[in-house]
């Protein structure tokens, strides 16, 4: 089930439309190119997690792709107007809210904009508690390439997910779950559809490590909630260069990301690594409680 809700410069609230009916002009440049951009947000009995975090990147992503996105606010009543409708028909519980902005059907003025909100599939976090299986896949370019190559639209959250799609299925035809991306240059850079994140502990002192953001990543809204939620708890955080040597002799590794939040990394190409069901739960009881907050 999933409700859409159209940002309609004539409905304040969103325009609701029928999920099982086609709702986009087939000239979508968003369709037919992939010419637009994307958030994924958990909400949780009718609230939204972190939006603001999910707008601001909405916005960077828009500047990166020359969009003008629709004001926060028309974006904030959609959002409300699709939870409303999902809380009627589904009742509470977690849901995953998209919002979408694409350049619009071909020769139309304005972007397409819609919030199309369905309940978190059940059981689809506990897929992944267990533990994944990563494959490291390489990305083909090094890590400085964002910079010199803003055309790229590295670390700008469009919907060209293709690429990403196709290294998902690559892991699990090769028996994996999931993929970490390494540069040419040999760092570690992020999933297909998360950050990486792990834990360190020396000396007393336990760390938070990422990937830079300069090395062509996504900037994760999840990954920089539970470092600020960890830091007030305690945690030294650290930002890259990381390479695969770091990720087999961390105390654990983590994918994260909005819907699935922490999901413990068990092995990577193969080889178990360490991982903590401990950490796992005390950083996820962290997240949970920054983000009801956020
Ligand atoms: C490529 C990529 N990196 C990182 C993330 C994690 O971002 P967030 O924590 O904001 O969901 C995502 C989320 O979908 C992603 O697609």
């Amino acid at each position: 089930m999933t409700v859409l809700v159209f940002l309609d410069p004539g409905f304040p609230e969103g325009r609701l439309a029928d999920g099982s009916e086609p709702q986009l002009m087939a000239t979508d440049l968003g369709a037919t190119r992939g010419d637009g951009i994307f958030e994924s947000m958990l909400a949780v009995d009718g609230k939204p997690r972190k939006m603001a975090a999910h707008l601001d990147r909405l916005g960077s992503s828009a500047q990166a792709l020359d969009l003008v996105p629709p004001a926060r606010d028309a974006w904030e009543r959609a959002v409300a107007t699709a939870l409303a409708q999902l809380m009627l028909q589904a009742g509470p519980g977690e849901a995953v809210v998209k919002l979408l902005l694409t350049r619009g059907a071909e020769g139309a003025a304005s972007p397409t904009a819609w919030v199309a909100a369905s309940p978190l599939p059940a059981g689809s976090r506990e897929r992944t508690a267990d533990g994944l299986a990563v494959l490291l896949l390489d990305r083909g370019y090094d890590s400085t390439l964002a910079e010199r190559a803003p055309w790229l639209l590295l670390g700008a959250k469009t919907l060209s997910y293709a690429v990403n799609m196709a290294a998902l299925r690559y892991a699990k035809a090769n028996g994996a779950d999931d993929v970490i991306f390494t540069s040419s240059d040999g760092k570690v850079l992020e999933g297909p559809t998360s950050s990486v994140i792990l834990a360190v502990e020396e000396d007393g002192v336990k760390t938070l490590l990422t990937p830079e953001l300069e090395s062509g990543i996504l900037p994760g809204t999840t990954q920089r909630a539970l470092f600020d939620a960890a830091e007030a708890a305690g945690w030294a955080r650290g930002y890259g260069p990381l390479e695969p040597v770091h990720l087999m002799e961390a105390d654990a590794v983590w994918l994260v990301s909005s819907i699935r939040l922490l999901a413990p990394v068990t092995s990577i190409d193969g080889t178990p690594i360490s991982s903590s069901p401990a950490l796992t739960e005390e950083l996820t009881s962290l997240l949970r409680e920054a983000l009801s907050e956020a």
